[in-house]
């Protein structure tokens, strides 16, 4: 026993003389209550001298636990106690007379509590999961188990140890795991040969763990949770096509997928380890063909990106490699299941026919004969390898001027071809033909045809403006016309502008020349107000040049102050119109020009 120094600093020093023992107290007593657990003793007790204990578990919370026998110094527990709740009591114990003034003490009585095995060991989840990779070494670690015993800890009351009570499924054995007892470190037994995910019943296995306290002995009491081990996938399998030759047939000229390339692997289909990489390692030189993997069901769909061509090649033998997104394990190669042949026949497709050149281009004059030749069009069906005729036909021609022999193809004209139609745009008239074969169903091609239509002097010359006003008073005359061709170079300007072929004009009317294409008309009498028109003869430069005999309509009016009265263009004496060779027209073409 002990006698703590506190009792030495006390003002009121005292012999050592309470004899304090430790007590001791097991956890969990039954009634009956209170049971004495040891005797405090003073040396120099009196009769007037009684004992008191005080602290936590006496006086102080929880009260009345302890209790000591004022006059013997007995001590005494009035109920069971918990050691997992208070594992230690520290009390004091002293001696007062009886107006209670201390006597001796205080001395410290501890009061230990004996454990006792009322706990059972406890997992904190009731379920654990570990993963453990198949084909791992035996002894590999897959997981912990770890339990708690609020026992005491220095007592087999909280020593642990840890079995196996059952594995579900129990095949290929039911011992499969190890648990090591006292860690709780569960580990591989199943050779790594027979760890196989993909012949194992299953990928995942059940175990029942018991955690057993009292070291495991027979006593010890038990806690049980679950672990759940996953064997986890590697790539212990390499794709293999289901069949080591593919067939497909596409139609020359088309995209799309021609055939689904189907493989087995027995790998997890949820990782890289199963997942297929598809590709080409031989008959596609022009890149015509592409794989892509099906994400769905891991199929190698074979699509053609780049239309084939039935005249170039009927068929075409494709050397196809699978792989697995994931390296395989070192012991794994891939073998020969995991290439394949595809044939892939090309049909043939009925292509149109095709104007060679597009566009032809001619050069006709205008105004040839109707029935005369203007093209031969030439079109070639791509089918060369059937026995395919065609014919031609006009497509577009909008003027109406050409025929085409549906056999031979040659062009001819059905009309007069004119330069100045409102057809022909820059001298290039431009119609459309058709070439049809005969194959079933019948495919044609479009070609067009441009003539370019040369000039000739077609086309009379004309004046412009066809109407001139001037006044009364002939010095003021001062008109200038110019002439006008639809034709081109050289049957157009230069114009020659002459007065008509009537006795007397030069008399009262005198052309002179501005330039190629303009001239100035001069009055040389007055004349009266009227209208008249003036014969003029105008003449192109072509090759024969060709006159038109026109007139121009000549306005005489009165004129004050830069204002032109036309209104009062009168009438005018017969005998002057005779004289003056002209011809009056009604005065009311003042108004209309
Ligand atoms: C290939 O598989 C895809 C997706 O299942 C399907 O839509 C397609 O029709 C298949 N193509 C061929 C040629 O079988
Ligand atoms: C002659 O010219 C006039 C206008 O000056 C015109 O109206 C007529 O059409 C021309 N004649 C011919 C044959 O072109």
């Amino acid at each position: 026993f002990k006698i703590l120094g506190l009792s030495d600093m006390m003002p009121y020093r005292s012999k050592r003389s309470l004899l304090v023992p430790p007590m001791f107290v097991p956890e969990n007593q039954r009634a009956p209550f209170p049971r004495l657990i040891g005797k405090v003793i003073s040396s120099n007790m009196k009769e007037d001298h009684i004992f008191r204990l005080t602290g936590r578990g006496a006086d102080q919370d929880p009260k009345g636990v302890f209790s000591i026998n004022r006059l013997t110094g007995d001590v005494a527990v009035s109920r069971a106690l918990d050691r997992e709740a208070i594992a230690y009591y520290h009390l004091q114990v002293s001696t007062t007379d009886l107006s209670g003034k201390l006597v001796e003490g205080p001395a410290d009585l501890d009061v230990s509590v004996i454990d006792q095995n009322d706990n059972r060991p406890v997992f904190k989840e009731p379920r654990y999961s570990g993963e453990v990779q198949e084909g791992s070494p035996t002894g590999t670690t897959v997981m912990t188990m770890t339990a708690y015993d609020a026992d005491d800890p220095n007592t087999d009351n909280a020593v642990l140890r840890y079995i196996i009570v059952r594995q579900l499924p129990d095949k290929p054995s039911p011992n499969m795991f190890y648990i090591d007892p006292e860690r709780g470190d569960i580990v591989t037994v199943i050779s790594p040969h027979q760890l196989d995910r993909e012949t194992l019943p299953t990928t995942q296995y059940e175990l029942e763990i018991v955690a057993k306290d009292m070291a495991g002995s027979e006593v010890g009491l038990t806690g049980t949770a679950t672990a759940t081990i996953t064997i986890t996938d590697r790539n212990d399998h390499a794709p293999e096509f289901t069949h080591s030759l593919f067939q497909a047939s596409v139609n020359e000229g088309s995209t799309g997928v021609v055939v689904n390339l189907t493989v087995d692997d027995r790998d997890d289909p949820a990782t890289g380890a199963w997942r297929a990489i598809y590709s080409i390692i031989n008959g596609d030189p022009n890149q015509n063909f592409e794989i892509q993997t099906n994400l769905d069901n891991n199929e190698g769909m074979l699509s053609v990106v780049k239309p084939l061509d039935y005249e170039s090649a009927m068929f075409h033998t494709l050397l196809i490699k699978v792989e697995n997104e994931d390296p395989l394990v070192p012991d794994v190669v891939y073998g020969s299941s995991s290439t394949a042949t595809v044939y892939i026949t090309v049909m043939d497709v009925n292509e149109g026919p095709v104007f060679f050149p597009d566009p032809l281009v001619v050069i006709r004059r205008e105004n040839i004969p109707v029935g005369s030749f203007v093209a031969m069009l030439n079109a070639t069906d791509p089918d060369y390898l059937q026995t395919q005729s065609i014919r031609f036909s006009v497509l577009r021609d909008p003027a109406d001027w050409l025929i085409v022999n549906p056999f031979k193809g040659n062009v001819t004209t059905r009309a007069i071809l004119d330069r100045e139609s409102p057809h022909v745009h820059n001298n290039q008239y431009t119609a459309l033909f058709m070439a049809t074969d005969n194959g079933s169903p019948p495919a044609s091609g479009t070609g067009t045809l441009i003539i370019t239509i040369e000039d000739e002097n077609d086309n009379a010359p004309y004046i412009f403006p066809s109407v001139a006003r001037v006044c009364e008073d002939s010095k003021d005359m001062n008109v200038v016309i110019g002439g006008r061709d639809k034709d081109i170079h050289p049957n157009t300007d230069p114009f020659k502008i002459e007065l008509g072929k009537q006795p007397g004009l030069e008399k009262t009317w005198k052309i002179s020349r501005i330039n190629d294409t303009h001239s100035q008309i001069m009055l040389l009498h007055s004349l009266k107000k009227a209208n008249y028109n003036l014969p003029l003869v105008l003449t192109d430069s072509g090759v024969p040049p060709i006159s038109n005999n026109t007139e121009l309509k000549v306005q005489v009016c009165t004129c004050k102050k830069n204002r032109m009265d036309c209104s009062h263009a009168g009438s005018i004496q017969t005998n002057i119109l005779l004289l003056l060779g002209l011809k009056k027209e009604k005065s009311e073409l003042c108004r209309v020009y």
